[in-house]
């Protein structure tokens, strides 16, 4: 019903992932974690409500957006929370960095696993604390944690632990052995829980299921962080409407206390557009879905065959992390934007001799992408 191959152009609409670069016009931006597809119609509808109406003054987080959160964790993740657990913010990455600031002293460690989504090797620093990482292990083309490189790597001063679930860039999603397993490790070290399920409503793998690791148990939901939002899904990333879930008192007063005077209160557009992702858009989530799915098989066949190139089936997400260090090329990056397709290098990850690859964009571009690299890469 949703047409998701048309293509919309993007140049020329301060556009982080069409325009920042100063590509030349025939680059495929194949960067940055948001999509080339419109937004929901629902939420389409309510942005143009909300500028017809003509005023834009302050705005605060209505009952209507809480009650509606609260029912959705409840009906597709089975996870009860309460309304007064949420405290929306305008982003995940500021969810992040309130978190470090907000769990133990200045000098004291957050723990990352690698390589990560960039910010979560940032936000650490920016917050005062030192960064401790430990890397993801792969086991039968699936990525996970290395527990006992996890329990070698807390100290004293480890305070918080930085969980990506799903994983940006691996994309895996973490079972309920997994989490429950971290979250052993975690409580009883009393290391924080800060989990980043910003990709949870895009499982490609339909034999997986999102499991906030917050609703494993009452023990974990009160060492838990847990931020949400949601732009990756509905395509709404730049509208800033962001929730961090705290179900425990002192933990959620103290990040309320290590954001405040730092960002904005969140604006009615954002307000809107969530209540209308979420309310009247699931139609389109699930269509989008089986889109993706479809582009990702397509690009994993491809890419594996290219000599030299290695994907991994992505349980969530749009975003392949595909690994190039059998080609021995210095600069993948650089050889690919040659080749007309801008990727993510590696290092921005902590993951030398990888790169990232978004697939969140019609067929066709996704088709013309891949014939480059396979052109260049012959
Ligand atoms: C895991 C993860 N967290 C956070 C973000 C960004 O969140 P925000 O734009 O709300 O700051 C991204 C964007 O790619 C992401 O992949």
């Amino acid at each position: 019903m949703y047409n998701f191959d048309e293509i919309i152009p993007r140049h020329n609409t301060d556009s982080f992932k069409w325009d920042f670069f100063n590509d030349p016009q025939e680059v495929i931006p194949m960067p940055v974690a948001d999509m080339d597809f419109r937004c929901p119609p629902a939420v389409l509808d309510a942005l143009k409500s909300v500028a017809d109406h003509g005023i834009m003054g302050y705005s605060f987080v209505p009952k209507e957006l809480k009650d509606i959160f609260t029912d959705r964790m409840k009906n597709l993740y089975n996870w009860k929370i309460e309304n007064e657990w949420q405290v929306w913010i305008p982003g995940l990455v500021p969810g992040l960095t309130a978190t470090c600031k907000s769990v133990g002293n200045f000098g004291d460690a957050v723990l990352s696993t690698i390589p990560v989504y960039g910010p979560f090797h940032l936000a650490p620093s920016w917050a005062g604390k030192n960064l401790q990482t430990v890397l993801l292990k792969e086991e039968n083309n699936r990525y996970t944690f290395d527990f006992e490189a996890i329990k070698k790597a807390i100290t004293p001063e480890t305070k918080v632990f930085l969980l990506c679930n799903p994983y940006n860039p691996a994309g895996t999603v973490f079972t309920k052995e997994e989490l429950s397993e971290l979250a052993n490790i975690c409580n009883e070290r009393k290391v924080v829980i800060c989990a980043d399920e910003i990709h949870c409503d895009l499982i490609l793998n339909n034999s997986k299921k999102h499991i906030p690791i917050a609703s494993l148990d009452e023990q974990t939901a009160m060492n838990t962080i847990t931020l949400q939002a949601p732009s990756k899904t509905f395509n709404i990333a730049g509208l800033g409407c962001s929730v961090a879930i705290i179900p425990n008192e002192e933990l959620r007063q103290n990040f309320i206390k290590a954001k405040s005077g730092m960002f904005p209160e969140l604006n009615r557009f954002g307000i809107r557009s969530a209540i209308a992702a979420y309310r009247d858009s699931e139609d389109w989530r699930l269509e989008l879905i089986s889109y993706l799915k479809a582009n990702h098989d397509f690009l994993y066949e491809r890419i594996n065959n290219i000599k030299g190139l290695k994907m991994n089936a992505l349980e969530a997400t749009y975003l392949a992390w595909i690994d190039a260090k059998d080609l021995g090329i210095e600069n993948i990056q650089k050889k690919l934007l040659e080749a007309g397709v801008r990727v993510n290098a590696g290092e921005m990850f902590l993951g030398e001799g990888f790169f990232r690859l978004n697939f969140g964009c019609p067929k066709s571009i996704l088709e013309e992408s891949i014939r480059r690299i396979e052109n260049v890469l012959k």
